[in-house]
């Protein structure tokens, strides 16, 4: 976990290796300056004023102005440019997580809840900005310091400063025993959390199904769970917390009994001066505040952990994509595409092979129908065709190659396809159909609209085309959804369309348009049809093939 950890924070940071180094130094400017005020006071109090020399007492005071105001200056500037560091690694940080995100194979959607994933952007992204901030230079600067500071402490006393040392072991004492607890308890509510975003997610998605079948209460009763498991979890976050600063109290009643128990006998038997004991006195808050501010910022560190290694998992994982350089389909003239053999199940299937030997082929050019009942492996197909999935044995070839030679990229936008369940963007309906492209040819685009009857759609709505859809296509009936996706399908430059029950959302009359629509392209384009109910009677496939239960082709 901590290789993972350290090497994803060593990524984002290396970057920004000269500001952090300018922080750095900044940050030991400004101890520095803390370093000499004490010694100002000690020559005030042991040298001018039993010498009653008032004007050097003047010149060390406006000093000491200068001095504090520079020192507010620094701690400005170094604000400044810590804020800046962490602007552009989160841009990059939470850019890079989108992208993975994007590139990740469909398995881990189908293993992950969308609001699981959405957590891991927003929680975890916001939690590990600690890692990503100046307090990791703190903790150095603060380190660092302690270190300087015990020259200046032991050239005043030895034993006392000595003392202090002892503190160490027992401070590293109470944050051992704190800080897996913490880890432990951070792991469980970035969990959690993503846990309860996943179902607030579903629950506002299918929101539908929650008023018609009046889940209300049962939906209501399992969030308010979640969300006292995560109100829970916080609180023990925060009740060890408050023990764990509870505890590291030990160390500054220990630094006071040093400061006054010993300070003041030394001061009575005359080992030390009183201007000693001023300077030791602000030598040591100013040991203090670096010891309590290491303790919370580890503390903060053990309790945020778990999220940055929800991350560096995320950001490790195998995307998608591997040849990048592979080969380029041609998008005419490729002859066929093949399954030869294919054996094939879905590792978290319950059915053990959805398909055993599967042999088929779809020429170029030709209209082929693949028929099946519910549950055959119609999808399945599809899935194999455009690599979501690869089979378990055997293999597809396009143009006798096989197909993950080809480049994914250009391998898939060689299909044109019309999925079974209309998956639509919040937007028109003509950036539906275009899909955000701004140079598509108006005639063409009115070509397809008029093939897949969408121009009585445009007739019905107010706004035409230019009609808001709502998320998923809330606003349109499943029929003119399916009419959509069809000519999204058509209007893109694909030679090989294909369609996964595309026509089971029509009407009559729409299926008789689409029908018509697909009759304009068998010949021209290469046309896949998987249905369980295809009206044969009005578009004779090429060829035919039937998946029976178990999927095998008759
Ligand atoms: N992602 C998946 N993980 C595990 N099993 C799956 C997955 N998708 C489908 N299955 C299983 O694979 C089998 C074939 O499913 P598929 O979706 O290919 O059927 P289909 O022929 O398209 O059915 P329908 O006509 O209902 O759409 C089914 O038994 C299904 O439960
Ligand atoms: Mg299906």
């Amino acid at each position: 976990m901590k290789q993972k950890n350290i090497s994803l924070i060593r990524s984002y940071l290396t970057p920004h290796i000269s500001r952090l180094l300018l922080i750095l130094f900044l940050l030991f400017l400004f101890s520095l300056i803390s370093l000499v005020i004490p010694q100002f006071y000690k020559r005030i109090i042991d040298c001018y004023i039993p010498n009653q020399e008032i004007l050097p007492i003047i010149i060390l005071l406006i000093l000491t102005a200068i001095l504090l105001f520079s020192q507010k200056y620094i701690d400005y500037i170094e604000a400044k440019l810590s804020s800046n560091l962490k602007r552009n690694v989160f841009i990059k940080l939470k850019k890079d997580i989108y992208d993975r995100i994007q590139k990740l194979p469909l398995n881990y959607y189908l293993n992950m809840s969308s609001g699981n994933i959405i957590s891991q952007c927003i929680f975890d992204v916001e939690n590990s900005q600690v890692f990503f901030s100046n307090t990791s230079l703190v903790i150095i600067r603060d380190l660092m310091f302690i270190l300087i500071l015990f020259p200046f402490m032991l050239v005043l006393d030895v034993e006392m400063t000595l003392a202090t040392i002892t503190l160490i072991p027992v401070s590293f004492f109470i944050y051992n025993r704190y800080s897996k607890q913490l880890i432990m308890s951070g792991q469980q509510l970035s969990e959690k959390i993503g846990d309860y975003t996943a179902n607030l997610q579903e629950n506002i998605s299918q929101i539908k199904v929650i008023k018609t079948f009046n889940l209300h209460n049962q939906k209501a009763h399992e969030i308010s769970e979640k969300i006292e498991r995560v109100e829970n979890e916080k609180r023990e976050i925060e009740i060890k917390s408050a023990q764990y600063s509870m505890l590291s109290v030990i160390t500054s009643i220990g630094l006071n009994f040093i400061i006054w128990g010993i300070g003041s006998y030394k001061i009575i038997i005359g080992d030390i001066t009183i201007g000693s004991l001023i300077a030791l006195i602000h030598y040591f808050n100013l040991a203090l505040q670096p010891f309590s501010r290491i303790y919370a910022n580890v503390l903060n560190y053990s309790r945020t952990a778990p999220s940055l290694h929800r991350i560096a998992e995320l950001l490790t994982l195998d995307e998608e994509i591997k040849n990048n350089d592979g080969i380029v389909p041609q998008k005419t003239n490729w002859n066929s595409i093949r399954f030869e053999n294919i054996c094939f199940s879905y590792s978290s299937s319950e059915v053990a092979n959805i398909f055993q030997h599967l042999n088929f082929e779809i020429k170029e050019n030709n209209f082929t129908l693949i028929e099946g009942p519910s549950g055959s492996g119609k999808t399945t197909l599809f899935h194999l065709l455009l690599r979501f999935f690869s089979p378990q044995s055997g293999q597809i070839t396009l143009n006798e190659i096989p197909i993950e030679q080809y480049n994914l990229y250009d391998y898939r936008n060689f299909f044109g396809v019309v999925y079974q369940e209309s998956f639509l963007f919040n937007t028109s309906i003509v950036k539906n159909i275009t899909l955000f492209k701004e140079n598509i040819d108006p005639v063409k685009l009115e070509e397809v609209i008029q093939m897949t009857g969408l121009a009585s759609v445009q007739r019905q709505l107010e706004n035409g085309l230019e009609t808001i859809i709502g998320e998923g296509g809330v606003k349109l009936s499943g029929g003119q959804k399916q009419k959509i996706c069809l000519a999204r399908a058509l209007l893109l430059d694909a030679s090989f369309i294909i369609l996964d029950e595309a026509t089971a959302n029509l009407d009559g009359d729409s299926e008789i348009e689409i029908i018509a629509a697909l009759k304009n392209i068998v010949g021209k384009k290469t046309l896949l049809v998987i249905s369980h109910r295809f009206p044969k009677e009005l578009l004779q496939p090429d060829q035919l093939y039937t998946l029976g239960a178990p999927a095998q082709v008759e």
